[in-house]
């Protein structure tokens, strides 16, 4: 009996959780006896590149992996097939469209299904697929939770966790040293992760994209604890976090990458702190890639080994051109056009931010 085959990638950046959805696929597959699951190496570079890089993801391979970080497939962000970097001898990078390249060589080797783990980029790779004939599910992950289709992305509650875990060590050195410690966290344009942080660890000041910030806000609200006696602050800060009066903080990307690189908003902020009057010491901390690293928590490995079974149950009743989803509590499935829409920022007029506000947290506005 001929095999069905379905293969799985992961694109774009690493994020805790990746294993446990091709463990799910894997495992939920094996019960179809007739079905063969196959891995792209480094997202779909294993299939473009000669010699072709697939392996058999057999149950030795991805027994146990649920609890592991980063991807047994690996991964990278410079390989879009739609707009994939060549190096030219001079050392400059100009980006050809290979997805009918791409497509021809998936439909060279006969496959039933093709499952794409990856975020807003990856999903829209696997659109573009689908609507040159390859029958594509999409499995959303991120760290960032900027996927509007779906709940929530699984690596989320790991990255929160990880920033959450650094903000209380922070805490009692803040304490010590009448300091404000400034920490910054990962997320992109969203201040997801920042959020979370600063309601689970307590800050009393949150930075995020969505809100820009006035820097005589920030510093009257450091004012207030200082003057209260209490001696210490903390600020979360996301990556994407602008003034009102300026611009985000990005550099170039690497060769061949499509995005900006983020990074460094605390510095930039601990110096317009001094720059306004601030009188405190401030120290700054960037959590960077420890929020991507290592095991994914429970729930994360949860939602991950659903997304994993419930894509491959797309694929068997061939509903493809879809992309899973956790909406309302409920494991279920949107188109990929559904699917990469609209970006999910933060409402600045959601619970979330009113709650926050509610506590005491302070978004310099
Ligand atoms: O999208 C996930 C993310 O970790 C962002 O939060 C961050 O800005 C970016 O990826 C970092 O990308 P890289 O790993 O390419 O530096």
């Amino acid at each position: 009996m001929t095999k069905k085959k379905i293969l799985i990638l992961t694109g774009g950046g690493d994020c805790p959780g990746l294993n446990a959805v091709i463990r799910g696929i894997a495992k939920r597959a094996r019960k179809e006896k007739e079905w063969e699951v196959l891995g792209s190496m480094e997202a779909f570079n294993g299939v473009l590149n000669t010699p072709q890089e697939i392996i058999p993801l057999t149950s030795k391979r991805t027994a146990g992996i649920h609890v592991k970080g980063g991807t047994i497939l690996k991964t990278t962000n410079k390989a879009n097939p739609i707009k994939y970097p060549i190096e030219k001898p001079d050392g400059t990078v100009v980006f050809e469209d290979r997805s009918d390249e791409l497509v021809k060589k998936l439909k060279a080797l006969k496959l039933d299904a093709v499952i794409n783990i990856g975020g807003d980029g990856s999903q829209k790779i696997s659109k573009v697929l689908f609507d040159k004939g390859i029958p594509v599910i999409g499995v959303p992950k991120t760290i960032d939770n900027d996927l509007s289709a779906t709940d929530v992305t699984f690596g989320f509650q790991t990255a929160v966790q990880i920033a959450t875990d650094s903000f209380d060590k922070l805490v009692t050195t803040a304490e010590s040293h009448h300091r404000v410690m400034i920490m910054e966290v990962m997320g992109r344009d969203a201040g997801w992760i920042a959020l979370h942080t600063a309601i689970a660890g307590g800050a009393e000041i949150c930075l995020i994209p969505e809100i820009p910030y006035d820097i005589r806000k920030v510093l009257k609200r450091i004012e207030l604890r200082y003057k209260k006696g209490k001696g210490f602050a903390h600020v979360v800060i996301a990556e994407g976090a602008k003034p009102k009066e300026g611009s985000i903080v990005a550099r170039k990307g690497d060769k061949g990458s499509e995005h900006v690189r983020l990074g460094g908003v605390a510095y930039q902020l601990s110096q317009q702190l001094k720059d306004a009057g601030c009188q405190a010491e401030i120290r700054e901390t960037v959590l960077g890639h420890v929020q991507r690293g290592g095991s994914p928590v429970a729930f994360d490995r949860v939602l991950a080994s659903l997304f994993g079974v419930k894509a491959f149950e797309l694929a068997l009743e061939k509903n493809f051109g879809r992309m899973v989803a956790l909406r309302n509590n409920e494991i279920t499935s949107v188109t990929l056009e559904d699917a990469t829409k609209q970006y999910n920022f933060l409402n600045r007029d959601s619970y979330l931010v009113k709650a926050a506000k509610g506590l005491g947290i302070s978004f310099g506005d």
